[in-house]
């Protein structure tokens, strides 16, 4: 077993990685950070739990650490779910210092020598670890996608071998997305709000760099153009689009592509059965009734029709955050990089 560590464990994506991690067959987790208001004391004592599965109880008496280098002396991974403005900092000292960092935060993103990773799109982005051992660093970063963007690429995964020049996709967005303290009832309840900060760009960009390839130590952006506009709805859990993709192919041949997908990983433990479901019903996917397939770590598809489009949805903090850093973490034990 190894030694891992979370970043940021007291808020929304940090329970979720605390859920995830509490039985993880390779992992064991031992050391959880948060600010400087949680350090110090019994992570059952400052977390506010709230999800629907009881606080691990081995998990519960931890001592929170300060979120610093020197706290993490005993651990060989963390994952990081701190908001962005904290997370750059000490995710590059945790590298330098050789560990590895799998994280959620934007901060680091979209760095020419950073790997954005989906484990089903584009596991050989893994190779740009070498420019950071290059540069000095003992350990490394790799880090997964916005929650909204996972979604997308996951969708579009399927569909590669067909050509597409364009994309255009129109969220619904959960409110867990935002954190905690981010929406607040009165602001969401009975509304719509059309507009989440960096969000559109975020799906514009990461896209690109993760159906990308990565060709000369670099990666070339993928040949077509994303155009986002997003969303906040009253759900909690769950981000659902609409998709329209200028894709050459007929419905039929799109279904088939989906049925027939097979991700280029396997033996992962937090890999779902089905990475991308098809759903046939005219009424699906849902958030309520689809986010928890494959335990939150499927993408649910349907509404297949031409132009072509369709509608894809997937559970966010989980695929859309804290299991999609696990399953990362996975990889990166699988292919001998940790
Ligand atoms: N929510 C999602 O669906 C989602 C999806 C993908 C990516 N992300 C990204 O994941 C990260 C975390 O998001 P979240 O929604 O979980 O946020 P959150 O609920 O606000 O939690 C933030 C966490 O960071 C800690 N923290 C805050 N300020 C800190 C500081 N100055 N030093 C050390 N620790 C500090 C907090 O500790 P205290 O409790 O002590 O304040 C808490 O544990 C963000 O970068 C976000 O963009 C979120």
């Amino acid at each position: 077993m190894m030694n891992v560590g979370v970043l940021g464990a007291t808020g929304a994506v940090g329970q979720r990685f605390v859920q995830v991690l509490a039985d993880h067959p390779w992992f064991s987790l031992t050391a959880l950070t948060a600010s400087e208001r949680s350090a110090g004391k019994q992570y059952r004592d400052v977390v506010r739990w709230r999800l629907d599965t009881p606080l691990p109880e081995q998990v519960a008496d931890i001592k929170v650490r300060p979120t610093d280098i020197r706290s993490l002396k005993d651990v060989d991974l963390v994952f990081s779910a701190l908001p962005a403005d904290v997370a750059g900092g000490i995710e590059t000292e945790c590298a330098v210092a050789g560990l590895g960092v799998c994280s959620n935060a934007s901060a680091h993103r979209m760095e020419q020598d950073i790997p954005l990773v989906v484990p089903e799109t584009n596991p050989d982005h893994l190779g740009l670890i070498d420019l950071q051992h290059d540069k000095g660093w003992d350990g490394f970063i790799v880090t997964n996608p916005n929650c909204s963007t996972i979604m997308l690429v996951l969708a579009l995964t399927p569909l590669r071998s067909f050509a597409c020049s364009d994309i255009r996709v129109a969220t619904m967005q959960a409110v867990s997305g935002a954190g905690f303290e981010g929406v607040p009832a009165m602001a969401i309840y009975d509304n719509i709000i059309p507009y989440i900060g960096g969000e559109e760009h975020k799906m514009e960009t990461e896209t690109l760099k993760i159906m990308g390839s990565l060709q000369n130590r670099s990666i070339s952006p993928a040949p077509f153009i994303v155009s986002a506009s997003c969303h906040r709805v009253p759900v909690i859990d769950g981000h659902t689009m609409a998709v329209w993709a200028d894709i050459k192919a007929t419905v039929e041949e799109v279904k088939e592509a989906y049925r027939k997908f097979v991700p280029p990983i396997s033996g992962l433990p937090t890999q779902p059965e089905a990475s991308v479901l098809l759903l046939d019903g005219d009424d699906r996917p849902q958030p309520r009734l689809d986010r928890n397939r494959g335990r939150g770590m499927t993408v649910s598809v349907g509404r297949v029709r031409e132009g072509l489009r369709f509608v894809a949805m997937g559970h966010n903090t989980i695929r859309g955050a804290a299991g999609a850093s696990v399953l990362n973490a996975e990889l990166l034990l699988n292919r001998r990089y940790l």
